[in-house]
């Protein structure tokens, strides 16, 4: 269990390296037994979802080391197409390995993913266009086995921008004789990121980050390097927490197109934003004003996982907010905690209303999720007295030694493992 331990009250000052991203590293970890390779990463964070997936590797019978921000693969030695359940169960991203193993093995074997409980996340999106490519798919329970003789090129058409779904359509067309045409893709700089990584190992792949994404053909490379792209949404997380503060950050290494919705957001609830697009500073004086609605929407609009840093930046905000979580079902999971830093928020199905309050005292917490453990976070960093999470490794999930992040922007913060 980690406790993480907050005495807030401290504005956030100074300068912060956004690590990797998360969600741009998972996927890539994944295409890398594509083909047989050797590949070098650069700038991937050190979190337990990147963890889980070199076990993934390791398990398949590659090589797979992460060395500080670096990792190593050496896929050439793959000798496995299934993925036991306990592998599976760590992050809903493990099932991103069904499209590359289908590709290269032509067979996968593996249970539902596991991840945060945000609502029912099915995966037909998935299977539905695995299937239109030529795979047979056999459900029985949580176990699912896919089997294919000829991958083929395909028409597929996503009935919603799915990241997963797009990302597994993607990996599994780089194993297909012809081509394949995904509409309604998913748009996020992730996708951006893993079409860069598929064309650096060979794959004939077009359209990312439109709604459009072609994949031809694959003269395979047998070595690759890629540094991983910022992560926003960590990103995001500090600038709430600067926010929430009435403190003055500067981000660097990030891009700020990248969360430029939630900038926008936080220079309409009065904080000061000079935007260098490879740095950008956020500058507030903690009496924040509330900011009417925010509706979270796929990439490029406001991204649902910053919405539970959002809603903690605005917890004393001067009036009333309103957010619409139009993404997963059950994405409200910290209110009851925020509540009890005495937050007053009413919920409604998929809308929470915001009314600011003058002040937040600290108190026990128990985090429920990566991002709702997060905004906790920022919430008893801007709360008077001691707050103390008890985690179940949620946030280590996502942030990279964020303890020690914000101790150097000189937050009062101390994580007990
Ligand atoms: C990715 O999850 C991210 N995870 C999530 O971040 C993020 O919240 C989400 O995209 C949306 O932006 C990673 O990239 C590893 P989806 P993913 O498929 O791929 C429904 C974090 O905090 N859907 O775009 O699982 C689904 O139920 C995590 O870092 C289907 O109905 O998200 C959801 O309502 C949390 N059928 C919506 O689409 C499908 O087959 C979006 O899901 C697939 C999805």
């Amino acid at each position: 269990m980690d406790i993480w331990h907050i005495r807030g009250g401290q504005r956030l000052e100074g300068i912060s390296f956004v690590q990797g991203s998360k969600n741009a590293s998972l996927p890539i970890l994944a295409a890398s037994i594509l083909i047989p390779l050797r590949c070098e990463l650069h700038n991937v964070p050190k979190l337990r979802d990147v963890d889980a997936a070199l076990r993934i590797l390791r398990h398949l019978g590659c090589r797979a080391e992460q060395w500080g921000n670096e990792v190593y693969i050496d896929s050439t030695t793959l000798s496995g197409s299934s993925i036991p359940h306990q592998l599976m169960e760590e992050m809903r991203s493990s099932v991103i390995f069904m499209g590359a193993l289908i590709a290269r093995c032509g067979e996968a074997r593996l249970s539902l993913p596991g991840g945060c409980q945000l609502g029912r996340r099915p995966i037909d999106l998935h299977l539905d266009a695995l299937h239109r490519m030529g795979a047979e798919i056999e459900e029985d329970g949580a176990e699912i086995s896919c089997r294919v003789s000829k991958l083929h090129g395909a028409d597929i058409l996503l009935r919603y921008p799915s990241v997963g779904a797009t990302e597994n359509a993607m990996l599994a067309a780089c194993g297909g004789k012809g081509e394949t045409v995904i509409h309604g893709a998913a748009r996020e700089p992730e996708i951006e990121a893993l079409q860069e990584f598929l064309r650096t190992i060979g794959a004939e792949v077009s359209g990312a980050g439109s709604e459009t994404i072609r994949i031809g053909g694959m003269r395979p490379q047998d070595h690759a390097v890629q540094r991983i792209i910022p992560d926003r949404i960590v990103a995001s997380t500090i600038a709430c927490a600067a926010a929430a503060t009435g403190g003055h950050v500067e981000l660097r290494g990030i891009d700020s197109k990248h969360f430029s919705t939630v900038l926008h957001f936080l220079n309409k609830a009065g904080c000061d934003i000079i935007n260098n697009n490879r740095s950008v500073s956020i500058r507030s004086d903690g009496r924040l004003r509330a900011i009417g609605e925010v509706v979270t929407e796929p990439y490029p609009g406001f991204p649902t996982d910053a919405q539970p840093v959002l809603m903690a930046a605005l917890l004393r905000a001067q009036g009333k907010t309103v957010i619409r979580e139009t993404i997963f079902e059950n994405r409200f999971r910290q209110v009851p905690e925020l509540r009890r830093l005495g937050a007053d928020i009413r919920c409604s199905g998929r809308t929470a209303e915001i009314q600011g309050v003058d002040f937040l005292h600290g108190t026990a917490l128990t985090a429920t999720d990566l991002r709702g453990g997060a905004a906790m976070i920022v919430a008893g960093l801007a709360a008077e007295g001691e707050t103390v999470i008890c985690d179940a490794g949620h946030v280590t999930r996502g942030y990279e030694s964020f303890d020690l992040c914000l101790r150097a922007l000189g937050a009062d913060i101390y994580l007990e493992y």
